[in-house]
């Protein structure tokens, strides 16, 4: 079976050592990943881990919840590193509204022409701001490449962001049964435009709902797609990774 491609983690945020996660996702069947940073300091620390690792890739950017500060200069040479598959993670977020919408949208507008000038794709984080997310998507004119990080939305949401360019990366709650909204997505909305991702060590998928996550885990994630869309775990593993490899311009 085709290898998982976790697209979004952040290992250096969990307790157990990175290196342990790393061996583990092996193990588990998880052959790729993209570390993101969130800030400066943790964009640096994603390329570090990458470098260490075949197959572990970095993303560098300033998260909408860190963008009271925002180094675009720091992070454009640091895009530079033939490690760096993505900028971000950026957007928007008003669940936790402490940097204020302006800012937020200001960081993300740099950020998406930096994905354009670099040529590498964008991981866009929206949460509880789909049409904020869509309206300044559209106003810059979204990059070739890019993907809605841990996408939480009703399936015209979904279609939305399709006809934008986008992936949509499915994490944790996909396996929750509390979120029929979501299932009804990944039921309709096709698998082409679907890739995998954990967003460890937060949403940790079922059975493990609230304990620490990390990048073996995938693979419940892709389960519970194969589940929905009654096809074969093995149909998803090679769709996603497949889609994952050309969002991140990654040659197989
Ligand atoms: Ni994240």
């Amino acid at each position: 079976m085709t290898a998982w491609f976790d697209t979004h983690c952040h290992p250096y945020m969990a307790k157990n050592s990175v290196a342990e996660q790393v061996e583990r996702a092996l193990v588990a069947g998880v052959g790729e990943m993209v570390i993101v940073g969130v800030d400066l300091d943790t964009s640096e620390e994603a390329i570090e881990i990458a470098c260490l690792y075949e197959g572990v890739y970095a993303a560098v950017g300033v998260h909408p919840n860190e963008s009271e500060d925002l180094p675009i200069e720091a992070i454009r040479d640091l895009a530079a590193h033939p490690k760096v598959v993505a900028i971000g993670e950026t957007g928007i977020d008003l669940y936790r509204d402490r940097v204020s919408i302006d800012k937020q949208e200001t960081a993300f507008r740099a950020q998406i022409a930096l994905a354009k000038e670099t040529g590498k794709a964008l991981i866009v984080h929206g949460r509880d701001a789909h049409p904020e997310v869509k309206r300044i998507l559209k106003s810059e004119g979204p990059p070739d490449r890019f993907v809605m990080h841990c996408f939480l939305g009703t399936p015209d949401d979904g279609r939305d962001y399709i006809e934008l360019g986008a992936y949509l990366s499915l994490a944790g709650p996909v396996t929750f049964t509390n979120a029929p909204e979501l299932r009804d997505a990944v039921s309709e909305l096709p698998l082409e435009s679907m890739v995998v991702e954990t967003d460890s060590p937060f949403l940790s998928p079922h059975p493990f709902r609230g304990k620490p996550n990390e990048p073996a885990r995938v693979a419940l994630v892709g389960e519970a797609i194969a589940h929905i869309k009654r096809v074969d775990a093995s149909v998803v593993a090679e769709t996603t990774t497949a889609n994952a490899r050309h969002l991140f311009g990654i040659e197989p």
